[in-house]
């Protein structure tokens, strides 16, 4: 059968059940714990569940929110907890997005159209490197230049350098807790001082850590303050299907008050269609994902939430202190939990060779780069395999330095080189065409896992992408100096 064309007869649902099951073989093996990110899995009841939640209100569509009144009190409710957990007032409120990238999108726009208000045309805001990339990303899409925030030893937003970044046309500042690279939280409290000072708003990216630094700090774990108790914050980003385990599509943006959210809100009332008002991104907004992440929230509520955050808190500090007690490994900034990131301290241990010897042993780890690192998003589900892990990567380890040769071949020569290509302008053309190459019509004809042509030295393993690129860099490079 073809798989490229919709089929002329349609064909019974259990038969397409199956094959979407195939689908799936070749999938990072996430329940077994052997994937550290994407995927924040428990386990088959809780999948169970939320499939339950998600499928009573699959069809239901919160566009308008007075048309489906059960949706509308999901978010209601949502967003009432999701302002007691971060100590809001009574006047927080806020919306439920389809992730935590609308919810950073709508900070900017929020910000952008907020500022406009009041004269500024050539917006800027003020983001740390480590911002996620949504940011960067919000930046494009909404004409709001960055300004970046150097970071400190700790790889934190250095606070102290945030006055002279800011001017008129500043239209917000941007703190995480934590970044997603290293797991670090930004100084939000020395943020807020000066943002406030200045009269700029103060977003806290807490896609990541809303729904569980909350549960750290009533566990007794030592944290800086972050959330609405910090005066200077005006906005939190917290995504429920992160360490809420919701079902995937459902995070919160939160304001200090009504002032700030009206300017998220779009309004038009000349459309032939009717007078539409829409407080999100999307047009239709998926009922199944609202009921799922309210499900969650009722069935965890404070108590659970605790329970996951000790056995995740378990987790992390385990992997912690194992990577601590590798000579030739080092913890990269100061992590508060639940992510971390680690580089080599060894001259003779390239990290990206390790993260190649821990694919080899069916580990699924993202790479880092600037600096060069391997990622651990740590959830509670990984408490069970931290031992296995530990060990591979102690064995991982002393084979690289065994062969040093490794960081030549496989993805870590691919990795290490595109790192550290100076010329990035080339590198975003490339990726474009190769992103634009997998999506034209039939772009599932591209095949991204094939290994480069053996000719470029780089080896099959690895992202295949990072590969291609690769390939097309020494390439590049090669027909330089042949000119020359
Ligand atoms: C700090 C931070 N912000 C925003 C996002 C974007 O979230 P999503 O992938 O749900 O769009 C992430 C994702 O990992 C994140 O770590």
């Amino acid at each position: 059968m073809s798989t490229t064309a919709l089929p002329d007869q349609g064909r019974p649902s259990a038969e397409v059940l199956a094959e979407l099951q195939r689908f799936g073989v070749d999938d990072p093996r996430y329940k077994e714990g052997r994937l550290w990110s994407l995927v924040y899995y428990l386990d088959e009841d809780h999948a169970g569940f939320q499939a339950q939640a998600y499928e009573a209100y699959s069809s239901a569509n919160g566009l308008n929110p007075t048309a489906f009144k059960s949706l509308k009190r999901f978010e209601s409710e949502i967003i009432a907890g999701v302002a007691d957990m971060l100590h809001g007032s009574p006047d927080v409120c806020g919306v439920v997005t389809s992730g935590g990238t609308e919810s950073c999108l709508l900070a900017v726009k929020t910000y952008r159209d907020l500022a406009r208000s009041r004269g500024v045309t050539r917006p800027e805001m003020v983001l740390p490197p480590t911002a996620h990339v949504a940011w960067f990303k919000a930046s494009e899409y909404f004409g709001v230049k960055v300004r970046l925030l150097p970071l400190d030893g700790k790889l934190r937003a250095d606070a102290t350098r945030l006055p002279r970044l800011l001017n008129r046309n500043t239209v917000m500042v941007l703190g995480s807790a934590p970044e997603y690279p290293h797991g670090s939280i930004d100084p939000i409290e020395e943020l807020g001082a000066v943002a406030a000072r200045h009269g700029v708003p103060l977003h806290v990216d807490a896609c990541v850590g809303g729904f569980i630094l909350p549960f750290m700090e009533m566990n007794g774990h030592p944290l800086p303050l972050w959330d609405y108790r910090v005066p200077g914050v005006t906005s939190i980003s917290a995504d429920i299907h992160k360490y809420g385990f919701a079902a995937k599509g459902a995070s919160t943006i939160t304001y200090r008050n009504l002032d700030y959210l009206r300017h998220q809100m779009f309004v038009y009332e000349d459309w032939p269609g009717g007078v539409f008002a829409s407080p999100a991104l999307l047009g239709t907004r998926p009922g199944g994902a609202y009921a799922a992440a309210w499900a969650a929230m009722q069935h965890f509520g404070k108590s659970g939430y605790r329970d996951l955050a000790r056995r995740t808190m378990q987790a992390f500090d385990a992997i912690r202190r194992g990577i601590e007690g590798m000579p030739a490994l080092h913890i990269l900034g100061e992590p508060s939990g639940p992510l971390l990131g680690y580089g080599s301290r060894d001259p003779d241990v390239n990290i990206f060779a390790v993260g190649d010897q821990m694919d080899a042993r069916g580990w699924n780890i993202n790479r880092l780069q600037r600096p060069d690192g391997l990622h651990a998003m740590i959830t509670a589900g990984h408490l069970a395999v931290v031992d296995d892990y530990l060990r591979d990567l102690q064995d991982a380890v002393a084979a690289v330095k065994a062969d040093p040769a490794l960081a030549r071949s496989g993805s870590a020569a691919t990795y290490g080189l595109m790192s550290h290509v100076p010329l990035r302008g080339m590198v975003r053309s490339k990726v474009l065409d190769l992103f634009a190459q997998m999506y034209r019509a039939g772009g599932q004809g591209v095949d991204l896992h094939a290994a480069p042509a053996a000719a470029d030295g780089l080896g099959s393993r690895g992202n295949a992408l990072v590969q291609r690129l690769a390939q097309w860099y020494v390439q590049r490079r090669q027909r330089r100096q042949g000119r020359r």
